[in-house]
């Protein structure tokens, strides 16, 4: 088996706490990792231990962390909206209703363009360092277009998500009830075999507490695991239900009550927090501080769209989460690596150690702290994915 050795790592994050400083980001310096040909990691510690590789290569005092785990995208769309976004920096508020817009583009779209649009948008990522990364529908809302988009989806990433529940599309508008039948009958037996989750927009003028349950529950039911879009444009019902369904992931939690954040702490439920929407809406941005003191455990994810946010850059959500959602560089880190990785359920990424996934980043920095001390600055030099460097 061919072994590479990275040595002379400045400073490397493990996310294992019984390495290095102990903290949660099990920090190491003057450190090294080897990893495999198969992509794993199968060494990490300090460099005058490191064992013999059969190729080496020397990282020259810079920052290695495991790569970004962006556990909310939403990639296979076609169509710009950039319009409303400039009217909303004139004053418009965010509605959930332009989700119908893309849908309309996205319908009239050929596979080969949202294909192209999708890798675009999964190599724009990769350059910023992701390399997991999660990719919903929710843009087609008919059997065939939720179908297709997962299809697409599920030839590029391993984490895909069903989210015929994202709006009421407007030919159903007068028979909202007729869709939710729609959505947990043919449109899921159609769409199942491409998804590992299924998502709801649990939200006033998305679906309401009994649809989003009755959603949930058929996709549970098909062998799909729960995520819901909660608490976005208002306080509403959807991190209760997430909590209760045993859902992943309860994602934005703009909006959050006490009984909300006692809630998310007691569950196995991910507080999943996008503050690139909050950025892109002028909304309020949620207090992370709040969830952490309670003991939730919180992710940061992009959720990268052409509505409610469209940037694609983790960096840039690590940067917004210290500024303005009270999280410390170390926190803000973890959640975008290792707790985007509890968000989707695994223990082979967001970590590097023995049995991980070789997926890493060097940064062109001496720690991770640069990417919210240095934000809008282009910090990744290098992405390793399954223990290959891509050309
Ligand atoms: O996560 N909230 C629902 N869905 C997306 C926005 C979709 C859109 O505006 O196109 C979100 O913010
Ligand atoms: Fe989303």
């Amino acid at each position: 088996m061919v072994t590479t050795l990275l040595d002379r790592i400045g400073s490397l994050v493990t996310n294992d706490p019984s390495y290095g400083d102990g903290s949660p980001l099990g920090r190491l310096t003057d450190a090294a990792l080897v990893v495999d040909a198969g992509g794993s990691v199968v060494w990490a510690g300090e460099s005058r231990n490191a064992p013999a590789a059969d190729a080496y290569v020397d990282v020259s005092g810079r920052c290695v962390i495991p790569g970004f785990v962006d556990s909310h995208a939403h990639l296979v769309f076609a169509g710009d909206r950039s319009a409303e976004f400039a009217a909303r920096m004139s004053g418009q508020p965010y509605e959930a209703g332009g989700i119908r817009t893309t849908v309309r583009h996205t319908r009239a779209a050929t596979d080969e363009a949202l294909e192209a649009n999708l890798v675009r948008l999964l190599a724009e990522m990769r350059r910023q360092g992701t390399t997991t990364v999660e990719v919903k529908s929710g843009y087609g809302l008919t059997a065939r277009d939720e179908s297709r988009a997962l299809a697409l989806a599920a030839r590029h990433c391993d984490e895909t998500t069903y989210l015929g529940a994202h709006i009421v599309p407007a030919e159903y508008e007068d028979d909202p009830a007729g869709y939710v039948d729609l959505v947990s009958g043919p449109m899921l037996e159609a769409c199942r075999t491409y998804a590992r989750w299924i998502d709801v927009f649990c939200e006033t003028g998305a679906f309401d507490r009994d649809a989003s349950r009755a959603v949930l529950d058929a996709g549970v039911r098909s062998g799909l695991g729960a995520r819901v879009h909660a608490n976005q444009l208002g306080h509403g019902p959807g991190v209760q239900l997430a909590c209760e369904a045993g859902a992943a992931s309860a994602d934005h939690c703009t909006f959050l009550d006490d009984a909300d954040v006692a809630a998310l702490a007691g569950s196995q439920t991910v507080a999943t927090l996008l503050p690139g929407v909050e950025f892109s809406t002028r909304s309020p941005y949620p207090d992370a501080r709040r969830l952490l003191a309670a003991g939730a455990t919180v992710a940061l994810a992009s959720d990268c769209n052409p509505g409610s946010c469209f940037t694609s850059s983790m960096p840039f959500c690590i940067a917004l989460a210290v500024r303005e959602m009270g999280m410390t560089p170390d926190e803000a880190l973890w959640s975008a690596t290792a707790g985007g990785a509890a968000a989707l359920r695994r223990t082979d990424v967001g970590r590097l150690t023995p049995g991980a996934r070789a997926d890493l980043v060097v940064l062109d920095a001496p720690s991770h702290v640069h990417l919210a001390y240095r934000p809008g600055v282009p910090l990744v030099a290098d992405v390793w994915k399954s223990g290959h460097r891509p050309s």
